[in-house]
């Protein structure tokens, strides 16, 4: 009741029809009105279509929260869009603040398709399916998820440090590398989960996992890190996944892998419209660019780099031919090399595929490219 009578004092003793007027009330009763402008969308409301997936980021943007210069002096968190505060304290300092470095076409479209395609490694695995298995496939898929648990961890690890990089002007690729990190925890527990679902451990970290992750973090440019995390690591674990069904045993694995996948084809596709745009808006990085792709297929056809687990001689790859195999004795490991070949084979295409559609494939018709894929393609 003492709400409703303070109330109608209230509009009683004024009512104020203009901006002035309410600065003036502001002022007499000790509130700060300064804010309370009107903003040139104020009545341009959005209605959320459940057909076309409800309200979407990229369609709610307006005016100049939706535009996005070539090159930001924003240093302050101020979001897009926002009014400047001229005594905001630089908290940011960001070291990404040219739109090319960082952009890509469609980047809320990824976001939004990574929020809706959330999963969980609890409820949606079919764990139940999972029985006994002979001793060295049980130790091979042990060894593999180890492996893979460490790859999944420096691909969470690795895109952090760059959100904190970017001013907030580029908001959208900023909120799809944190989906991302959400992807890679989601990645890196359903393997664990693997390997203490049936009785078995984790087996030896890799020499190599570590040593490529430290490549990748040294980075100290957005794009050279997006080339060899997104289109080098994450393009060689997505060719394997998608080939998950001719290593699994049981529904619970054909299920991480299918699911595991469907996250990777959308952090590959992130450094594949990443360097697209930077292949149409800054073509003076176009050398540089060939200069990380030389790197990466050195990766592909000689596993320089340790980014693969389909490289020979690695424990990873010993792994994947027992289970492509069927088993640990030469035959079956003889067999699960031939199929290993394939999955390379498919590694190759892919890889092939995605620097064309990013529009740097002249350098499979000039030569630039390494021969070595070549002979993959073909073989
Ligand atoms: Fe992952
Ligand atoms: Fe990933």
């Amino acid at each position: 009741m003492a709400t409703e009578t303070r109330s109608e004092q209230q509009t009683e003793t004024k009512a104020p029809n203009t901006f002035e007027q309410l600065i003036e009330l502001g002022r007499d009763n000790g509130y700060k009105l300064d804010w309370f402008i009107t903003r040139e969308t104020l009545g341009d409301s959005i209605e959320a279509e459940a057909d076309r997936g409800g309200l979407l980021l990229h369609e709610i943007d307006r005016a100049e929260a939706a535009e996005t210069a070539d090159w930001s002096n924003n240093l302050t968190g101020r979001p897009r869009g926002a009014i400047e505060r001229p005594a905001a304290p630089r908290v940011g300092n960001y070291s990404i603040r040219t739109k090319s470095d960082v952009w890509l076409k469609n980047g809320a479209q990824l976001y939004e398709e990574a929020v809706q395609r959330q999963w969980s490694s609890s409820v949606d695995i079919p764990w139940e399916t999972i029985e006994e298995l002979p001793d060295e496939i049980e130790r091979a898929e042990c060894q593999l998820a180890t492996f893979l648990t460490e790859v999944e961890f420096v691909a969470g690890d690795v895109p952090g440090k760059w959100i904190a990089e970017t001013t907030p002007e580029y908001y959208e690729p900023r909120m799809f590398l944190i989906s991302q990190i959400m992807d890679e925890a989601r990645h890196m527990d359903v393997f664990r989960k693997r390997v203490f679902a049936n009785g078995g451990g984790l087996m030896g970290q890799t020499t190599n996992v570590a040593l490529s992750g430290g490549a990748i973090d040294s980075a100290r440019d957005f794009t050279e890190m997006s080339a060899r995390l997104h289109i080098s690591g994450e393009g060689l674990v997505l060719s394997i996944f998608r080939m998950g069904e001719l290593m699994s045993y049981n529904e619970a694995e054909k299920a991480i892998y299918r699911l595991a996948a469907s996250d990777e084809s959308r952090h590959v596709a992130f450094g594949v419209m990443h360097l697209q745009y930077l292949a149409q808006t800054d073509p003076s990085r176009a050398e540089e660019i060939h200069s990380y792709l030389d790197e990466i297929e050195l990766g592909l056809v000689i596993g320089a780099g340790g980014q693969n687990p389909a490289t020979r001689g690695t424990a990873s790859n010993s792994a994947l031919a027992i289970l492509l195999g069927g088993g640990s004795d030469p035959a079956s490991m003889a067999e699960g090399e031939n199929i290993a070949l394939a999955v390379r084979q498919r590694q190759v295409k892919e890889y092939i595929q995605r620097v064309r559609v990013a529009g740097f494939g002249d350098r499979f018709e000039n030569g630039r490219a390494n021969a070595a894929l070549t002979e993959y393609v073909n073989a």
